[in-house]
């Protein structure tokens, strides 16, 4: 066979088990950037491999979830061994039956965060596993899968992007690539042939700080200090009156010890941003006064006295307070609550000038200089910020990954209030 259109690095993903170098080797681990052909040459290596060692065998496929793997990995393979071998899907069943080279092979779909799939992989019994991305999924799911792999001559295939240094992947794995006697291959944008510069250059301008170093750069880097360091008072304030137009949003961080805010957004139309043009910090603790849902809707009724919202965007745990502004008729969605796609998210609307903020909006500003990592936390390999001087960073995260992102809603032209 010859792949022509691969890179090195990518023949290598495929071939390396039937190259005598590296054929008594219990696996492959690939890291490396986004987009850098990792978990195409790896599915199309782990199949070929698969088929051409075994027969009448099961393997396992993981991904963090089922679908994420029908999407990223088991779709594009198939065309890309079309002609080769012959898949028969199962999708009840999450199983694909593959024949070829003279042989039969189950292949088992799994998803790292399917509590079913955590069920169902313990009575297996393997002769290989590919984990895409393996970083995303829970170690224990990891293990428990890997524990299933018995069968005599059987391997392990893990690829993922960066996380912190601290992440149980990077320590048990990828530090100890030859104590646990694998194969480990690093990956970068160049060693995906068809990535053109002008699509390399888009993916290198998505990502700031951190996510960066980790998706562009491929380094596993702890995310530490600032969380929004580009955040510029001089580009991201506003100190006259902009010129907005089209429908307004409410973003709701709610507590009820800890301080409620709303953040009133519209997109402005010269600036050819969003704008946040209003703020409310309530915070019952040091104004001694804990306030009711009752009184939390009256207040945003006052906020919203001349405008009429498209929707107010809530914290999704805040099921009471939901409850309220619905009963008042007010157009209400959840908050998306993942919070580093989020953090992402506004990293990229801030640092490609897209967002911008009143200067009324006192707290949001100050919050954006006091945002930070959890430096205990990234010990233990987990990123994730402080809570504190969290609550107007939160509700802009809950705008932006429930508006902005999503895009479905768009302003309307027909002007409203304000
Ligand atoms: N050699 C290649 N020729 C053509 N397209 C490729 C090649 N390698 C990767 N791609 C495509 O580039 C995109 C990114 O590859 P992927 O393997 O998903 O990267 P990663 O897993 O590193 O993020 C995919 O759409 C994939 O099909
Ligand atoms: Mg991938």
């Amino acid at each position: 066979m010859e792949y022509q259109s691969f890179s090195q690095r990518q023949k290598l993903t495929m071939r390396w088990w039937s190259l005598s170098e590296f054929q008594d080797r219990d696996g492959l681990i690939c890291d490396g950037s986004v987009r850098s052909g990792k978990t195409l040459s790896m599915t199309v290596g782990f199949f070929l491999w698969s088929m051409t060692v075994f027969d009448r065998r099961r393997l396992g496929l993981c991904g963090k979830t089922i679908e994420a793997l029908r999407r990223n990995v088991t779709a594009e393979a198939n065309q890309w061994l079309e002609g080769i071998l012959t898949f028969k899907e199962h999708r009840s069943e999450n199983r694909i039956t593959v024949t070829g080279f003279g042989h039969r092979n189950e292949y088992h779909l799994f998803g790292g965060k399917d509590e079913s799939s955590y069920m169902l992989i313990q009575g297996m019994t393997l002769a290989g596993i590919l984990f895409d991305e393996v970083a995303l999924m829970p170690r224990s799911f990891v293990e428990q899968a890997l524990a299933r792999c018995s069968v005599e001559g059987s391997r392990f295939w893990f690829n993922c992007n960066p996380e912190g240094p601290e992440h149980w992947f990077y320590r048990e794995w990828i530090c100890r690539w030859e104590q646990k006697n694998m194969l480990y291959l690093h990956f970068t944008m160049e060693d995906n042939p068809a990535l053109s510069r002008r699509v390399r250059a888009r993916y290198e301008s998505m990502y700031t700080g951190v996510f960066y170093d980790r998706y562009v750069r491929g380094l596993w880097v702890a995310a530490e200090g600032l969380i929004y360091d580009m955040f510029r008072p001089e580009c991201h304030l506003l100190h006259r009156e902009p010129d907005c137009a089209g429908d307004c949003y409410v973003s709701v961080d709610y507590g009820t010890r800890n301080p409620t805010v709303f953040l009133l957004w519209q997109w402005g139309q010269k600036e050819n941003r969003w704008i946040c043009r209003r703020e409310y910090y309530w915070d019952g603790r040091r104004r001694m006064h804990q306030k009711t849902d009752g009184e939390y809707a009256d207040d945003l009724a006052e906020m919203l006295a001349d405008v009429v919202p498209r929707a107010v965007v809530v914290d999704p745990s805040a099921a009471s307070f939901i409850t309220e502004l619905r009963r008042r008729g007010w157009p209400v969605l959840n908050g998306d609550n993942r919070v580093a796609d989020g953090i992402r998210a506004v990293s990229q609307l801030l640092r490609e000038n897209r967002i911008a903020f009143q200067d009324c909006c006192v707290h949001t500003a100050a919050e954006f200089r006091a945002y930070v990592w959890d430096e205990k936390a990234a010990a233990q390999g987990v990123d994730k910020p402080v809570k504190e001087h969290d609550h107007c960073m939160d509700a802009v995260r809950y705008f932006v990954t429930t508006v902005v992102v999503r895009g479905g809603v768009r302003a309307r032209k027909r002007p409203r209030g304000l």
